[in-house]
């Protein structure tokens, strides 16, 4: 028998809970947590919500902690955002493998890493922002450069979504208003986050009133050996994808190719260091500033498989990502340049985390031979993806 934490249904008012159980403690200032004995094996995973901080005009932002006997989750509903997420490595010691702060202030303030955030309506990029749907041109607002990124200017990243326990996690909810970031249609958009044992699993949905473009991922840095060990150039690479889609400039725009990655630095279908050619002469590479392009996952969009594999040599923890989306992109942390400071007060310098962003072909709605990423009124958007940890 070990003390654990209760799970309490939330974010309040307490009135809504499992009644009398903590009443007590919540009145003699205990604010969402109960400890009693339990055995541990007898619980699945364990949820609590409790505040995180406040934002000025736009509310109260609540974190939710997942908890398994195998992984911890944290997520805040600032970004619908993984701001912790902690495994063991092969000795049993637990680690933070994730990037970002220990507070709110932090990821208002510095929005341009998006660290642990759900990214959207359009993840990744569209090419000056601008598409032709259904014979009208859309003009989005544009952020990077001339371009439009991760949803424009006051992306879903910026946003307090609404979170609501569910069983064995948290779903959050957003309703993203006709013409948000000039896109058309009210998009209702749902993202749940559970975790079992060791497996994460993210699975999104979303509904338009009026035809648009989705496109939905989540954006953690990763770095298997912890979040402040360093960069992740020893740490070894898999991706299911014989082809990627190769840029035109450092504005990384896709040209509309989808090439073979046979005989390239891109050709990570045999287990690689990710640091092994990261520095070779590339022109993709170059215009990347190292990896930051968009594979396409071999078989099936539309069916769970495999999509990556990192193996962390140190710490001998792994990552296994399986999605449903058509492709991923990999981006070595290139931007980090050491002036974001992380939550183990260490600075984040250049490759201190990758991400493996399961997503839509990045410009999908400026490219004809790419999936489309058009919903039209009455479908449903539906994807999901999910994170296995273990050891080797
Ligand atoms: C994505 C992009 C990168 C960079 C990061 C955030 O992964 O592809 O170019 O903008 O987000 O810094």
């Amino acid at each position: 028998m070990l003390p654990e934490r209760r799970a309490l249904a939330g974010p309040g008012p307490w009135d809504r809970r499992e009644e009398g159980i903590c009443l007590d403690r919540v009145r003699s200032g205990w604010v969402g947590l109960c400890w009693e004995p339990m055995a541990i094996d007898d619980l699945g995973t364990q949820v609590k919500s409790e505040l995180f901080g406040t934002l000025g005009v736009g509310g109260v932002v609540y974190r939710y902690t997942l908890t398994s006997t195998e992984t911890q989750l944290e997520l805040i509903s600032y970004g619908a955002r993984v701001v912790a997420l902690k495994t063991k490595d092969h000795n049993g010691v637990w680690g933070d493998v994730t990037l970002g702060y220990r507070e709110l202030k932090p990821y208002v303030d510095n929005t341009n890493a998006y660290f642990g955030v759900i990214a959207g309506r359009y993840a990744n990029r569209i090419a000056k922002g601008r598409f032709e749907l259904e014979g009208e041109t859309v003009q989005t607002t544009v952020n990077d450069g001339g371009n439009m990124l991760h949803g424009g200017v006051e992306g879903f990243d910026k946003r307090n979504w609404e979170g609501e326990v569910v069983a064995d996690g948290v779903e959050f909810t957003l309703v993203s208003p006709d013409g948000d970031q000039g896109f058309p249609g009210t998009l209702t958009v749902k993202v749940r986050y559970s975790l079992k044992g060791n497996v994460v699993r993210i699975d999104y949905s979303a509904k338009t009133d009026k035809a648009t473009v989705v496109n939905l991922t989540n954006h953690a840095y990763f770095n298997l050996d912890g979040e402040a060990s360093g960069t992740i150039l020893d740490e070894v690479l898999t991706l299911e994808a014989d082809a990627y889609t190769p840029v035109s400039s450092a504005e990384a725009i896709p040209t509309g190719e989808i090439a073979t990655v046979e005989g390239t630095p891109f050709d990570f279908r045999q287990a690689t260091v990710i640091g092994a050619r990261i520095g070779e002469t590339n022109e993709q590479l170059t215009f990347g500033r190292g990896y930051d392009h968009n594979w396409v996952v071999r078989g099936k969009a539309g069916e769970l498989r495999p999509a990556a594999k990192v193996f962390a040599p140190k710490s001998g923890r792994t990552l296994t990502v399986e999605t449903t989306e058509p492709a991923i992109q990999f981006y070595s942390g290139n931007f980090l340049d050491g002036t974001l400071v992380g939550k183990g007060g260490v600075a984040y310098v250049q490759r201190s985390g990758f991400c493996l962003e399961t997503q839509a072909f990045p410009d999908a709605p400026n490219h004809a031979n790419f999936p489309t990423t058009e919903l039209k009124a009455g479908q449903e958007y539906s994807s999901a993806t999910t994170w296995t940890f273990g050891v080797e």
